[in-house]
């Protein structure tokens, strides 16, 4: 978190309040969110793209109902992609026009309730979609908004991007072949469908814009063998989130407005080439926003030396509540937090309490030589994807996420305790 400071003796500070304090009142392992970085990346957001275009935030990357608040508040829209995100959000009072729901293989439950509640748009991902959701609205008597979520044949992450392969996945329908024009068609010719717009996601934690620059060609490509094909110019497009952020020093992330400003360029650029009125943009960025405004804190529990190799640090949580390193060998950082240290740095990989050896928060990095248990150690840039794909892995508690803000913490989603474990199983 960027307002992650420090006191005279070296206790890391977070939105005033000291990180041992922190632990006492609240325990550990903990997810510390920094209310104040939250909404100030979120107005980023919305500020950069302006009053021509959504930001829906992708509640995947962590949701719960003080986010959707202040979500609401800051002006953004919301990303959801199953009902669970859908109840979170309709609980915290986010008005339903301004939720688009996603997801490769929804159920007709979960349609038919996305339906009668009035969502905004449905992001639909295949042939059988569309004839369900059709029947379902018609069913309901209503004339439901949907993007046609295609496959641009762009897939980019980090530092790369291949323009031209990876048709090879599950999501959307294949601009190659002619699936996603086959799509449009069949959208069209129901009257419970009114077409919105094309949508595109290409990858997650992206830096470089080309692969926003081909996928946004193509889909606008698409748009104009629409207006051909149909004599209809849809109105929006939705480029997606993936914008990547800073989990080491080596990762160097782009600001809202600059990526807002050459997203935008390329979309007018290329509607301006096809001939076309440049339709509405809207993005969704999830670790973006959330992702650098909360960090882990956990206590160390043991310090092992192994001779010529490295100090294995345990921690009381571990792959339960970041399931990253071991899932995508992310990188992460880590410091000590509840005092300073003179020592020597020594090489550590910071492990969890799970029964298996893939168990590693943070693979490689340097803690202070004097390390030792009942320190407080902290791993930033954990406010994405982790609550949101933490586990109960032997049957361990998530821990709770505590916003804080001018010196005061408060708890947005406690800690789960064995009476929640045994509560779902009856015997
Ligand atoms: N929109 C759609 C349609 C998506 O599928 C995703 C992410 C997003 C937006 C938000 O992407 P973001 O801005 O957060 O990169 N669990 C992985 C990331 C999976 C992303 C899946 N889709 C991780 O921990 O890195």
């Amino acid at each position: 978190s960027r307002t992650v400071a420090r006191d005279a003796e070296g206790v890391a500070t977070v939105g005033g309040i000291d990180v041992k304090r922190l632990a006492a009142e609240f325990g550990t392992p903990a997810y510390v969110l920094d209310e104040d970085d939250f909404r100030t990346r979120a107005r980023a957001w919305r500020d950069a793209f302006g009053a021509d275009a959504d930001v829906y935030y992708a509640g995947k990357a962590f949701l719960s109902k003080a986010i959707v608040r202040w979500l609401h508040e800051e002006g953004l829209n919301l990303d959801v992609c199953s009902v669970g995100e859908l109840a979170v959000a309709l609980a915290a009072g986010m008005p339903p026009e301004r939720i688009a729901l996603h997801g490769n293989n929804k159920s007709v439950d979960e349609l038919e309730h996305a339906v009668k509640t009035g969502v905004g748009h449905i992001v639909v991902d295949s042939y059988e979609e569309i004839e369900r959701l059709a029947a379902i609205a018609a069913r309901q008597g209503v004339r439901q908004p949907v993007l046609i979520r295609i496959t641009v044949g762009v897939e980019a992450h980090t530092h790369e991007f291949i323009a031209t392969a990876h048709e090879d996945q599950k999501f959307g329908l294949s601009l190659n072949g002619g699936a996603a024009a086959e799509g449009v068609r069949r959208v069209l010719g129901h009257d419970s469908l009114e077409l919105r717009g094309i949508h595109s996601h290409i990858g997650s934690q992206i830096f470089d814009m080309a692969g926003f620059e081909v996928a946004a060609r193509r889909v606008v490509g698409l748009l104009a063998g629409i207006r051909d094909e149909h004599g209809v110019e849809l109105p929006e497009i939705d480029l997606g989130g993936g914008l990547g952020i800073a989990y080491t020093s080596e990762d160097d992330p782009r600001e809202p407005a600059e990526i807002a400003a050459a997203l935008a360029e390329i979309v007018r650029r290329e509607c301006a080439a096809a001939n076309l009125n440049a339709p509405r943009l809207s993005v969704e960025p999830g670790r973006a926003i959330v992702g650098p405004t909360a960090f882990t804190l956990y206590e160390v529990g043991t310090v092992k030396p192994l001779e010529g190799l490295r100090t294995y640090v345990s921690v009381d949580g571990g792959m339960s509540d970041n399931i990253r390193t071991a899932l995508y060998d992310a990188e992460y950082s880590v410091a000590l937090v509840s005092r300073t240290s003179d020592a020597e740095p020594m090489l550590v990989r910071v492990v969890g309490k799970h029964c298996e050896s893939g168990d590693i928060v943070v693979r490689d990095a340097f803690l202070p030589a004097d390390l030792a248990p009942g320190d407080l150690i902290a791993v930033p840039a954990t406010g994405a994807y982790c609550r949101s794909m933490a586990s109960n892995y032997n049957h361990a508690l998530k821990p709770p996420v505590l916003a804080v803000r001018d010196g005061a913490a408060r708890v947005i989603v406690r800690r789960e305790t064995e009476e929640d474990l045994l509560r779902l199983d009856i015997g």
